[in-house]
């Protein structure tokens, strides 16, 4: 039987259950411009926080850009106040978005330390409150992000599945890791498993360390769970994402994208990053960008020095176009050596 199926949310298809997640400092728009190239069931714009989506602010607003190719998708919302949480769903319906989602899993101590992200894991019954203050100010699905509790004596996974249900949430995700854990450990399928054993019929996906197709169908498998969230395995690797539609169809695995095709998808998404962010921004994020693409290649340790220290982007481009591509190899694609979600806005 396949594994890949669509899923019906609050009465909207998305045609398959492989999820792209919201990442912070990450999902922007070329990003997602590379990843809707692979068709996922559903993908995120970065969270944005709700105070300064209802006062307007610009910054704010331009984390929601996005294009016609797109869809569906959904947005993130940050915050742990209820009172806002309708008023903020309604401007993510009013932008055309196809979802909006609820963070209750950021480990960060600028979002936790006033109770937002995984803040709200120490308070299950204020994400309920949260989340039906959503769904009675909306009429598109109302989702949730949850990690499995904020730390390994504390495990509210499976009870916050039960209260968002009742609440009217249309589907939850949940990221096997403590607040605690940070990234350290393995995400743990065993808990996820027992989230998706409380949920009486809305879907729950699994979330953590999807790296390969395989990690994909294991998770499905040892879950019970009804789809997927992509993260860290997308960044560098949008192709991720077809490769476990692929293995979840049941069909036989693709091949790995050669040095030359994961050296021209780069370019791709430099490309759209110069087009998209001022000069100075466009440099950083092209040498974040880099790193990520590259760490699946063997033999371009020297590039990615030079990349680093590359001071604007013409040079980086030359540095690529220069390199001597014939003697990289593709590696084992891997978790990032450094993750961070620092980057995510006021
Ligand atoms: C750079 C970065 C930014 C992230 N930003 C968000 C975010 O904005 N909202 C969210 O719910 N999770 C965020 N996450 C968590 C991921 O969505 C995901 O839950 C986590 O990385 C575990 O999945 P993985 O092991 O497949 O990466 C972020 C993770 C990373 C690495």
């Amino acid at each position: 039987m396949s594994l890949l199926r669509s899923l019906i949310l609050r009465g909207k298809q998305l045609p398959n259950n492989v999820w792209c997640a919201p990442l912070a400092g990450c999902s922007d728009l070329p990003f997602r411009e590379m990843t809707a190239r692979y068709q996922p069931g559903l993908m995120f714009c970065e969270m944005v926080k709700m105070e300064p989506l209802l006062r307007g602010d610009p910054t704010t607003h331009r984390m929601l850009d996005r294009t016609a190719a797109m869809g569906p998708i959904g947005a993130q919302l940050c915050g742990s106040k209820p009172e806002l949480a309708g008023p903020a769903a309604k401007i993510i319906e009013d932008l055309g978005f196809d979802l909006v989602d609820l963070n209750c899993g950021c480990p960060v101590d600028k979002v936790t330390k006033d109770g937002s992200g995984s803040g709200l894991l120490k308070h299950p019954e204020k994400i309920a409150e949260i989340v039906s203050q959503m769904v009675q100010a909306v009429s598109i699905p109302v989702t949730v992000k949850i990690r499995i509790g904020w730390d390994h004596g504390t495990l509210v996974g499976p009870e916050v599945v039960e209260l968002v249900e009742a609440a009217g949430a249309s589907a939850i995700t949940v990221h096997g890791r403590t607040r605690s854990q940070g990234y350290q450990g393995k995400a743990c399928r065993t808990t996820i498993a027992s989230c998706k054993a409380r949920s009486r019929t809305i879907p729950v996906i699994a979330n953590g360390d999807i790296f390969t197709a395989e990690d994909a169908v294991a998770m499905l498998q040892e879950t019970g769970c009804d789809g997927l969230l992509l993260a860290r395995g997308t960044m560098g690797s949008p192709w991720i994402i077809e490769e476990v539609k692929q293995l979840l169809a049941g069909g036989i695995p693709l091949p790995k994208k050669t040095p030359e095709e994961v050296r021209a998808s780069l370019l791709d998404h430099l490309a759209r990053i110069e087009r998209y962010q001022a000069e100075r921004k466009a440099l950083l994020d092209t040498r974040r960008v880099c790193c990520y693409y590259l760490r699946e290649l063997k033999g371009v340790k020297m590039l990615r020095e030079a990349i680093n220290r590359s001071p604007e982007l013409a040079l980086v481009y030359n540095l690529i176009n220069q390199f001597s591509w014939e003697g990289v190899q593709v590696g084992v694609r891997s978790a990032p050596e450094e993750v961070s979600c620092e980057s995510c806005v006021d």
